[in-house]
């Protein structure tokens, strides 16, 4: 019966079609298409009944309906793969969201960071970072972020990091100076702005880079600023657990349009023509044939001119086009994870005595990635009891990243220096964990969380 209904529905529209223009053809049947995906999705991923103590309680996860599946098979329909359409789409959506010059897709947040830090070392700026350069950044970090200076010959000057803000300890940034000392690079933690008055200050005063991480803080603002805009490079991803996703995927932007040029020059394997695939064959520029290599004494091709050592991380026009629905809802998604933290954090408030709650400054709104907790020091419980409970219950836990990444096997030996002995990143290392906030917890999801936190505790009277 199915088999005969599929075949029927298939041949008659062959058949109804089969006298109008080829591209006649072709936009209804992707219109067909595309109503039928829509459909697909609505019966496929519709929200499943949630079953207390049955249904896994995420951190994070992919928040979706027919827009993105639509937006994808429209793009795989394209077939353009790489940067078309949806890609542009996508650069314009983001730019203006975030109120920036220049958005540079990329393939993943760690890409971004790569290709910030990459970018400031460019022998075309005025004072471009060196090897041997220091940038201070927190000990309390996701590898990627500490990755790119690694990679860069840099040299990590590491501060502890605030207990309940889990943000880098501005206090330090005087300690850490030194005459080599070029940059400061760190990521909001959780979406968690930091104080960007003081940094911005001290980064002035010292005529240092800025490079903001602000991969899981999209939608943050300090002093009604989106973070990620008060230095020289901001940094986003689109993996899955972040606040819109695109599978991977990630974005560099900027103010300044030189370093966006060379950002996309890096991000585009070095090569110097970033216009020549918006406008082919001859580029928006128009003078493709006409740039002249200096060793050659002659023009080349604009199109295979490189100035920068660069890498190719570009992202694809099938994950922009699933970017480009993703935006769309991005105003809700940030809506929807501040109440569920505003819920997480009333219904923790009793629980004060054994955990530490987060906090923010004051100019801070933070558009949040998850719920840090601290277990305070003296609790009658170690993390790992707390959190083996939690995940036995089927709520989803994770540490803060990589804790102390000096301690992380892969960065114990890595060139650094370190302010202090970072007493608050060892403990963080030891006792913080973070539940979910993400726009998949509905009521029901969030009621459960907080009945097993009352369900761990009940036992300690
Ligand atoms: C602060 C921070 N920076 C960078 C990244 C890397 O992003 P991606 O996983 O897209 O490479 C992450 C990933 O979660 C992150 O949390």
């Amino acid at each position: 019966m199915i088999t005969t209904l599929e075949r029927l529905g298939t041949a008659q529209i062959v058949e109804a079609l089969e006298e109008l223009p080829a591209d006649q053809q072709k936009e209804i049947l992707r219109r067909q298409i595309l109503d039928l995906v829509a459909h697909y999705t609505r019966i496929a991923h519709a929200p499943r009944p949630f079953v207390p103590g049955e249904t896994r309680v995420h951190y994070a996860g992919r928040v979706f309906d027919e827009d993105e599946l639509v937006h994808a098979v429209d793009a795989v329909l394209d077939f353009w793969l790489t940067f078309g359409r949806f890609s542009q789409a996508f650069e314009q959506g983001l730019k203006a969201f975030l109120g920036v010059r220049d958005v540079i897709p990329v393939n993943s947040g760690s890409s971004a960071n790569l290709v910030a830090i990459t970018a400031l070392t460019s022998s075309r700026l005025e004072r471009p970072l060196q090897p041997g350069d220091e940038v201070i950044t927190p000990a309390m970090a996701f590898p990627t972020t500490i990755a790119p200076l690694v990679q860069n010959n840099l040299v990590p000057v590491f501060v502890d990091c605030e207990i309940g803000t889990y943000n880098l300890d501005v206090e330090q940034l005087e300690a850490a100076l030194s005459p080599r000392t070029r940059a400061v690079f760190f990521a909001h933690t959780l979406g968690n702005p930091a104080p960007m008055d003081l940094i911005v200050e001290f980064v002035r005063r010292h005529d240092l880079y800025l490079i903001e991480d602000a991969c899981d803080a999209l939608g943050s603002t300090f002093d009604g600023q989106m973070v990620g805009t008060f230095g020289h490079f901001g940094t986003l991803s689109f993996y899955p657990a972040h606040h819109i996703t695109t599978g991977e995927g990630g974005a560099v932007f900027t103010n300044r349009p030189r370093l966006g040029k060379i950002a996309r020059t890096v991000r585009d394997w070095g090569r110097d023509c970033w216009c020549g695939y918006r406008n082919p064959p001859d580029g928006v520029c128009g003078r493709r044939f006409e740039w002249k290599i200096e060793a050659l004494g002659t023009t080349y091709d604009h199109r295979y001119l490189f100035t920068e050592i660069g890498y190719n991380l570009k992202m694809t026009d099938l994950q922009a086009a699933i970017g480009v629905a993703q935006l769309q809802k991005l105003p809700n998604f940030i809506a929807a994870r501040k109440r569920n933290f505003r819920r997480l954090y009333e219904g923790l408030k009793p629980y004060e005595e054994y955990l530490l709650l987060p906090t923010w400054h004051p100019k801070a709104d933070p558009s949040w990635f998850a719920f840090p907790l601290l277990v305070r020091e003296g609790a009658p419980f170690r993390r790992e009891d707390l959190t083996r409970f939690l995940e036995s219950r089927n709520i989803e836990t994770r540490l803060l990243f990589a804790g102390n990444i000096l301690k992380q096997p892969a960065y114990r030996h890595i060139r650094h220096r370190i302010v202090g002995d970072l007493p608050n990143t060892d403990r963080v290392m030891r006792n913080a964990f973070f539940v979910g906030v993400y726009p998949g917890l509905d009521e029901a999801r969030l009621d459960y969380m907080l009945a097993t936190f009352a369900d761990f505790f009940r036992r300690f009277g």
